[in-house]
């Protein structure tokens, strides 16, 4: 155990933790030169696509310093505010933490939140500011905003560039001088927690585990503190970024893959404690929280047939994404799909598109909702996930909303700005600090359901890019809010209604059937688009008829034009859902939640 170092890397998004994982692999010589293809760690397709990191991924290295062998377990982390559950749980297995800042760009948002999880694990945080490389590489600048930001000492930071390796070597030294070796009990009975889970075409469900007390063992029986399920452990591994390594036994302080032969992850949950089933040991590693999720949406398919091939597809998803829920639902417009719950909106795009892009679906997503909690006049407290299931408004008493606390690093030219989007989001301000004189953090408490769209892209555009943002959830909090429903030619679609602030009801009301106009493309006849408030008409548009024939155009003349034209609306209908006798376009479901 003297020897063993384990440790995360944490850092804002692009700040270059993957860049820097591989390097660090390459100096412990578990790969050459030639098998080291760029960000190795990042495994998934979509990742790589991306640029970011879903899953969290451990690799076991070897380290001499000094004639004396040491064992790196290097966990990394994924960056993206939407999977903090999995970054906190990477921490609970690490005993000191890389801090990454970028050299050029300074202290961002995510940087913070990361800190904050890191101080609760009580880790070993290891400075380093990487890509010095860079012309624009202020070191002591960022050093300074280290300092001021988050209280930690950054005169010993480490200076490297992941990207020509300079500082590597000093900086796996300063692992193995400054991460603690890991406690516990080697004698005692097993207890290791796990922090990441997936599924393997080959070998079924994985679990990756850091063992805290005893020992691990092939052929083991063990129990899952969770629920009490008991199951057998089939083979023991170790990882590494190209192949895994077979073995007996993850000892006390180790890291390890266990392999348990079953055919689902989801009774593998990321948090859980594992523990022999004879002799179970008394408490877990930590409490156990199911992954929450934040953001509802309906997930429909476009033509209804496709229905059972969605929820397989969702079933497959599962074995690989123990944090996805979902249930099924019916929607009077949109016909049979699910509504699933996610870590976030990031979250959610990623789901969405690999339905679409691995099974090969096409489908209708509605806008995201948050949870509501909605208290009713005879004392009954319901949770509301999809707008249109609100209780009518005579049976309810209050209506709470999730707020979160926003973190806004941003070059202090556009704070003026930022504070005028923050407080047109119904924010209020618990903090401000100046990083330096031209870098600002700004923390403020913001409903969510002001966030979850939108916030994100608009924050980017009035800072041209330079702002940086994080939230972390608060509370529920008392709102006024009213259900804004949308009628298209008479009929109320309830995929689009919204829940809004009351006094915003009329102006989103006007925008928002002025945009819908703007979609749905003309009809034989005239199309109506109503926002109401209850029976309350408060804004109308019309979507004139189209008159004549779209293909009159062609001057009845040129037969291959008219059937080109013919076939292009065909294939557009394949994107449009028949709401009565009115065809929509998918993106008008995610309309709703536009603010222009
Ligand atoms: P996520 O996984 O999305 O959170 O990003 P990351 O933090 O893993 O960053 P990544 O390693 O993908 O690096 C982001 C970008 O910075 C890439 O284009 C890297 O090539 C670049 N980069 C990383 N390290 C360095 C460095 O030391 N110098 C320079 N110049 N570029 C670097």
């Amino acid at each position: 155990m003297k020897n063993i170092r384990n440790f995360s890397i944490i850092a804002h998004i692009d700040h270059g933790k993957s860049t820097l994982a591989d390097r660090i692999i390459q100096e412990c010589g578990s790969v050459t030169e030639r098998e080291l293809k760029t960000q190795m760690m990042d495994t998934m397709d979509i990742e790589q696509e991306r640029g970011i990191t879903i899953k969290a991924q451990s690799v076991r290295l070897d380290y001499v310093k000094d004639g004396e062998h040491y064992i790196l377990n290097l966990i990394d982390t994924p960056g993206h505010v939407d999977f903090s559950y999995e970054v906190s749980k990477s921490l609970a297995s690490s005993d000191g933490a890389l801090l990454i800042v970028d050299a050029a760009q300074g202290v961002e948002a995510q940087t913070i939140a990361n800190v904050y999880l890191a101080m609760e694990n009580n880790l070993e945080l290891i400075p380093v500011i990487n890509k010095i490389d860079l012309p624009a590489a202020d070191p002591i600048k960022v050093a300074e905003e280290i300092e001021t930001s988050i209280g930690i000492d950054a005169t010993d930071a480490c200076l490297v560039s992941a990207k020509t390796g300079v500082g590597i070597r000093a900086l796996i030294d300063a692992i193995v001088d400054r991460v603690p070796s890991p406690v516990g009990d080697p004698s005692a009975t097993t207890k290791a927690i796990i922090y990441d889970s997936w599924f393997d075409q080959y070998l079924g469900a994985l679990a990756l585990v850091r063992v805290f007390d005893g020992q691990v063992k092939k052929g083991q029986n063990i129990k899952l503190m969770s629920n009490g399920e008991e199951h057998h452990i089939l083979d023991l591994m170790y990882p590494h970024p190209l192949k895994r390594i077979k073995t007996n036994t993850i000892e006390c302080g180790e890291i390890g893959i266990v392999v348990l032969g079953l055919k689902e992850v989801s009774v593998i949950n990321v948090g859980d404690t594992i523990t022999d089933a004879k002799n179970p040991t008394a408490e877990p590693v930590g409490r156990y929280e199911p992954a929450k999720p934040f953001v509802f949406a309906g997930i429909y398919p476009i033509d209804t047939d496709d229905f059972e091939d969605l929820r397989d597809a969702l079933n497959k998803l599962r074995l690989n994404d123990s944090s996805l829920s979902y249930e099924p639902e019916t929607s009077l417009a949109l016909g049979f799909g699910f509504r699933v719950g996610f870590l976030g909106m990031l979250h959610m795009e990623v789901v969405k598109e690999r339905l679409e892009r691995e099974f090969n679906l096409d489908l209708i997503a509605s806008a995201p909702s948050v949870i509501y909690e909605v208290y009713l006049n005879n004392g009954e407290k319901i949770n509301v996930h999809n707008p249109s299931e609100l209780p009518e408004v005579n049976k309810i008493d209050r209506i709470e909303e999730p707020y979160v606390k926003a973190t806004v690093i941003t070059p202090s030219i556009y704070l003026g700005n930022i504070i005028t989007l923050l407080i047109s989001k119904r924010g209020t301000q618990s903090k401000m600090t100046y990083l330096n004189e031209d870098r600002v953090m700004l923390e403020y408490e913001v409903p969510m359901n002001e966030i979850v769209v939108d916030f994100y892209d608009t924050l980017k555009s009035i800072s041209k890019g330079y702002a940086s943002f994080d939230y972390e959830p608060l509370d529920f909090r008392v709102g006024d809010l009213v259900k804004l429903d949308i009628k298209v030619a008479g009929e109320a679609v309830d995929a689009l209604s919204i829940v809004v602030p009351r006094n915003q009801a009329l102006s989103r009301g006007r925008i928002l059937v002025k945009n819908m106009k703007e979609i749905i493309p003309r009809q034989l006849f005239e199309v109506a688009v109503q926002a109401s408030l209850g029976s309350q008409i408060i804004a109308r548009e019309t979507v004139k008829s189209m008159g004549k024939n779209v293909t009159a155009k062609c001057y009845g003349g040129d037969i291959t034009r008219k059937r080109k034209l013919l076939e292009k609306q065909k294939a557009g209908k394949k994107r449009m859902k028949s709401i009565g006798k009115v065809q929509l376009p998918s993106e008008a479901f995610m309309s709703v939640l536009k603010m222009d």
